[in-house]
């Protein structure tokens, strides 16, 4: 029985950025698995790393994530094209022969191609997540079959706001004259002035993605279009299947630390809550905002929250705690030591704890493994998470409030059967279920740990869980005996002011959970 979705997509050529990344790649499989009657996928890849476009093709369908397409309907992948662009040229920098290809056929535009480090160096962000956006804009306005544009955003680019509405936030500054002053300047002064321009935005990402929003709003006349901000996206809920994750941005990256025992402190407030949602969601919305802004002729722009909130929300420290306690099913292969992880939310209480951390345990460590022959990696990802961490830091101890009027709107346009097909109703997740799927996912799809060698993995947990705590006897003792010491030596009352003040302040330090 063919979907309505299909019905809709049937004989329509569609144009995608951005497949050879995490939200491309699932993009495309969902809509080459539902809807299989689609007349053509052309998708814009660019020359990487001494690879051509054709091989970068070969690469996306090696992915697990086409495992399904790939069994039952492989001759499907023929109808993906991939054309050689990059996003930050004019046109995209496609040939006049490819140029015309799109206009001549394609209906609906997908744009998801984008930077998603935070702190890139400004003339960059501006080019990739600015720029390209008027390049879009460009080629669709050349589409004569163009019935809907999709450009995903994100929930972060209006970060400098606490309450955000599904509407376009006219920014500090104008889009069109910041990519004219940065156009004229050179690397060194734009990275000077970058502060100043960034206002409130905490870094270059947010920055131009909200930029971008305002550029797409104004610069996109009558082009039939829709934003789809997606929040801190996690592995897949269900599609193509439960866990599956090929990104190590933002929290894949967590998890691998956490996991492995290269951090246990983090600078956060546990009690917030994070706008997560799993791809597949964002997926399914970005479909489904598709076709309603075909059907809908209106021409309006509307803009989609897809972020949990409201009943769906988890907080951050839940979210960690599922982690660590998951763990424990799915261990890293080189898991150093156990997961654990505790919530600073003084940047000097983490700094110290850090500190300690790094000195006490992974610079030892890493001698172990150096004199035993392997790789000293812990000291290295841990400084990486770090980096990581500090430029997502004002995600970590800041909640917002999104609006989802329109997301509302959208899901109860669907029909029951296309709810089921079509997913992005948040408050179905189990957040239990779906973290121990991610810690899953990280492990065997991410780091391609086989699933042979998982008892091996479990053992080395439990074995690294005794000696954790026998390890912890040992400092207990060591402390117990050094306190009875000091007492015997220095039994006065003037000193016993001093011992209980010692053991005072070890408490202290054990009751912010110092590791001693
Ligand atoms: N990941 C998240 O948590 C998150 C959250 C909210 C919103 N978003 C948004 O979702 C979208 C996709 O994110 P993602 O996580 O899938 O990112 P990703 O895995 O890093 O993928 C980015 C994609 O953009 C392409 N791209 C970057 N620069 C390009 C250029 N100059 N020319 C052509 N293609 C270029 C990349 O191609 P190459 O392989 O050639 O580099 C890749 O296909 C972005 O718009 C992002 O802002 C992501």
């Amino acid at each position: 029985m063919s979907s309505s979705m299909n019905q809709f997509f049937k004989d329509r050529s569609l144009f995608i950025t951005g497949t050879t990344g995490f939200l491309g790649k699932v993009l495309l499989e969902k809509l080459l698995s539902t809807c299989p009657d689609v007349r053509a996928v052309y998708i814009l890849v660019r020359t990487k790393r001494g690879k051509d476009v054709a091989q970068r093709l070969e690469e996306i369908f090696d992915s697990k994530a086409f495992d399904r397409i790939k069994v039952a309907h492989p001759a499907l992948i023929k109808k993906v094209i991939a054309l050689n662009g990059d996003i930050t040229l004019p046109l995209f920098g496609l040939n006049s022969t490819d140029i015309e290809l799109l206009a001549e056929n394609v209906s609906i535009v997908f744009n998801s191609a984008a930077n998603v480090r935070f702190e890139d160096p400004i003339k960059f962000a501006i080019t990739t997540n600015l720029l390209s956006v008027r390049h879009l804009i460009q080629i669709c306005e050349k589409m004569i079959k163009l019935e809907a544009v999709v450009h995903v955003s994100t929930a972060y680019s209006n970060c400098n706001r606490s309450s955000i509405d599904e509407i376009i936030y006219k920014p500090h500054l104008d889009p069109s004259k910041v990519i004219e002053i940065f156009n004229n300047l050179n690397d060194e002064i734009a990275n000077k002035i970058c502060q100043t321009i960034l206002g409130d935005f905490p870094n270059t990402y947010t920055f131009t993605k909200c930029l971008a929003e305002y550029l797409f709003m104004e610069e996109g006349g009558n082009l039939p279009r829709a934003i789809v901000r997606p929040g801190a996206i996690t592995c897949a809920w269900t599609e193509p299947f439960p866990g599956w994750i090929d990104s190590r941005s933002a929290w894949g990256g967590l998890g691998i630390a956490i996991g492995l025992g290269a951090t246990r402190n983090i600078c956060c407030y546990s009690e917030i809550d994070i706008p997560f949602v799993p791809v597949d969601f964002c997926v399914n919305m970005f479909i489904t905002s598709a076709r309603q802004t075909a059907l809908n002729k209106c021409g309006a722009l509307k803009v989609y929250h897809c972020a949990s909130g409201g009943a769906s929300k988890i907080s951050l420290g839940s979210f960690i705690k599922l982690w660590v306690d998951h763990s424990s099913k799915y261990p890293l292969n080189n898991m150093a030591r156990i997961p654990s992880v505790r919530c600073n939310g003084s940047y000097f209480a983490n700094s110290t704890f850090s500190l300690w951390d790094y000195y006490t345990f992974l610079c030892p460590m890493d001698y172990l493994l150096q004199i035993t022959g392997n790789k000293p990696l812990l000291r290295r990802i841990f400084r990486l998470f770090n980096l990581n961490l500090k430029t997502s830091q004002f995600g970590l101890k800041r909640e917002w409030q999104f609006n989802n009027e329109n997301a509302m709107q959208l899901w109860n346009s669907l029909s029951i059967e296309e709810k089921k097909m079509y997913n992005f109703d948040l408050e179905q997740i189990d957040w239990s279920r779906h973290v121990e799927n991610y810690v899953y996912g990280l492990k065997v799809y991410q780091l391609q740990e086989h699933v042979a060698t998982l008892s091996s993995a479990r053992k080395r947990y439990k074995k690294l869980l005794w000696i954790g705590r026998l390890m912890n006897i040992f400092k207990w003792t060591i402390l117990w005996i050094f306190l009875l010491k000091m007492s015997e030596q220095y039994f006065t009352i003037e000193n016993n002011i001093y011992f209980i003040s010692y053991v005072a302040m070890f408490l202290v330090l054990r009751l912010f959970g110092f590791a001693i």
